[in-house]
This record gives structure tokens, C-alpha cells and sequence, in this order.
């Protein structure tokens, strides 16, 4: 009869609408500012790959590199409204979120080496970091690491009197802008996706960033001098918006908390290469001169910049610098 031909009918679209429904993969658009072929391209192409794999394709990781969706302040925004899902900002970009306590990574000669940096990262300090992005809507998941900045100019960065006066592009930090007029320079803030032009046109004269940031974003074509100064850390904080991760059907979040083990692992694996390989690639354009600072220099420069410590130490707590002295010896 026709109603039984309606009822099948019905059936078969209710069906079919609620196995669309569990085909659908749940999508997460995962922005990011650097360029693919960097530590953390990589390890955002890597976490997408495993998420897929550990979900069965219940999840699509979309990433976005190079700052396609949003520049830096931007994508905060679009993270805490859920116009993104995923971020991995670089730690000196949290104060304008008002969680300046991450600000501690940016403090001029505070870590010697990665094995220093991990002991804060993965202990009470760097837990209890992520902790203060929740009440802003923001879930903490990881730490991924790049590592340490160097300084570029078009003048030769040997020693704290060769700041003086010129302009350097810094992150979103109140530590760096302290950091750059300790020397005497001048901090200008600027997003990441504007500093190739910035030093190409002159509006600032030099600038600080791991080499695989400095290499892939080309700065060397328009930066004469590159000073191996390893003077500070850069690395990040992978987030999620909380609504959204808290939402997440527990197996699905479980396995995508494996990927993301997975992929912090890998990024801390891969930095130092990338940022080694990077260096070659500077050397052979032939297009900046590499400078490495000695012993001595380096030791001149963190005087000068030891001040910093001082300063800001308010800025980011006290008890937190006093930890991060006391564990990394
Ligand atoms: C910068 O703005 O220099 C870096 O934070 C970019 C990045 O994400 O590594």
C-alpha cells in the first residue's frame, strides 16, 4: 500500500541520514603561522596523519600553514570563538591573551639547552601554565619545541653596542621588549607573517628567531648579517579550544591525546635537525654572512641582558622564575 511504500521510504532516509551522520568526520582546523617545512609544520602534517589513523578517519585534521587563515593575534581570537580548533602559537604570544606567565621562556639566557627547558616543560611549571588557559576557554595539550633565536641584521651583531639604535622586530612580548632595550635597541612588535617585508623595505633593521624560521620564511635574502647567539628560547604551546575538546566522545579525545603524545615526540625529535638543516641553507645561498659569537662575546651579551631578569621578573612571578632557576641548576 501507499503508506507502507511512505514508511519504507521514511525508513530508508532515516537510515541513510544517520549513517551520513556517522560518516562525517568530526573536522578540526588546526592554523598555524610558519611556514610547512618547519618543526612545527611538520609536526601539525604529523599529529593530522596520526589523528586520522588512530580514529579510523572519525577525525580530519585540517592544518593551515603560513598564516593562510589568521596572523598571529587573530588566530587567538578565532580559537577562543571556534572559528579554529587547533593552534600551536609560540609561548611569547600569550600575554595579549593577559597570561603573561608564559613571558618566563622569553627571558634572555635562562635555559642552556633543550635538556634544561624540558625539565620545566614537562614538570609542575609547564602543567601548571596550561592550567591558566582554561578559565579563558583554551585547553593546553602539549609543548612542542623549535628552539634557540639567533640575531639577524643588515650590520654585524657582535656585541651589545651594535643594537644600539637600530629597530628589531620582536613577538608579541613585554620580556622581549625588555630584552631588545637592555642592549639599547628599539623592540617593535609585529606579527609573523609581516616580518619579511618589514626588513626587506627597512621598517625594522634586524631581527631574533630560530634559523628554520628565519630560512623558510626567506629572511636571509634580505638580511645581511646572521649571528649564531642562541640567546633565547622559542617554542610552543599546542591548544585547543575547550569547549570543543571537552565535547569530543572520550574515545575519540583518548585517541587523539595518543596522537598528540606521538606528535610531540616527533617535533622534539625533529627541531634541532630542522633548525641545523636550516643553517646550511643559509650558508650556501651565500646571501648572508654567518657569524658565530665567541665564548666571550656570547658572555657579554647575556651582562647586558641579565638585567632583564630583574625587571620583569614581576611580570611573570617571581615563584616561577625562582623554580625555573633552581631546576635547570
Ligand atoms: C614569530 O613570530 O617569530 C614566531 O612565533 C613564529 C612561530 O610561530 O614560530
Amino acid at each position: 500500500s501507499r503508506r507502507t511504500l511512505v514508511q519504507a521510504l521514511l525508513a530508508v532516509t532515516a537510515l541513510g541520514a544517520s549513517v551520513a551522520q556517522a560518516q562525517a568526520p568530526i573536522v578540526i582546523k588546526f592554523s598555524h603561522v610558519v611556514a610547512a617545512d618547519t618543526p612545527k609544520g611538520k609536526a601539525s602534517e604529523f599529529f593530522a596523519k596520526r589523528a586520522a589513523e588512530l580514529t579510523k578517519g572519525k577525525v580530519k585534521v585540517e592544518v593551515y600553514a603560513n598564516s593562510a587563515l589568521y596572523k598571529d593575534k587573530e588566530e587567538l581570537e578565532a580559537l577562543q570563538i571556534g572559528a579554529v580548533q587547533m593552534l600551536a602559537p609560540s609561548l611569547a604570544k600569550f600575554g595579549p591573551l593577559g597570561v603573561k606567565e608564559f613571558e618566563a621562556f622569553d627571558f634572555p639566557f635562562i635555559f642552556d639547552d633543550t635538556a634544561d627547558l624540558h625539565k620545566i616543560t614537562q614538570g609542575a611549571v609547564g602543567a601548571g601554565l596550561m592550567a591558566k588557559l582554561e578559565p579563558r576557554g583554551i585547553h593546553g595539550l602539549a609543548f612542542w619545541d623549535n628552539g634557540f633565536k639567533s640575531f639577524s641584521a643588515n650590520t654585524p651583531i657582535k656585541t651589545p653596542a651594535d643594537f644600539k639604535g637600530k629597530k628589531f622586530r620582536i613577538q608579541s612580548s613585554k620580556v622581549l621588549e625588555e630584552e631588545i632595550r637592555s642592549v639599547g635597541g628599539i623592540p617593535q612588535v609585529m606579527a609573523f607573517s609581516e616580518v619579511y617585508q618589514a626588513l626587506q623595505t627597512g621598517v625594522v633593521d634586524g631581527t631574533e628567531n630560530p634559523i628554520s624560521n628565519f630560512y623558510t620564511q626567506k629572511m636571509h635574502e634580505v638580511q645581511k648579517h646572521l649571528s649564531i647567539t642562541n640567546h633565547g628560547y622559542l617554542g610552543y604551546a599546542v591548544i585547543a579550544n575547550k569547549k570543543f575538546w571537552d565535547g569530543l566522545p572520550a574515545d575519540v579525545r583518548g585517541q587523539l591525546e595518543q596522537a598528540m603524545k606521538e606528535s610531540t615526540a616527533y617535533a622534539n625529535k625533529i627541531a634541532q635537525e630542522e633548525n641545523d638543516a636550516a643553517l646550511e641553507g643559509v650558508k650556501k645561498s651565500g646571501k648572508t654572512t654567518v657569524y658565530v659569537l665567541t665564548k666571550d662575546e656570547r658572555l657579554a651579551l647575556k651582562k647586558a641582558m641579565a638585567p632583564v631578569h630583574l625587571k620583569m621578573a614581576d611580570r611573570v612571578g617571581k615563584e616561577t622564575l625562582q623554580t625555573i632557576y633552581k631546576e635547570t641548576g
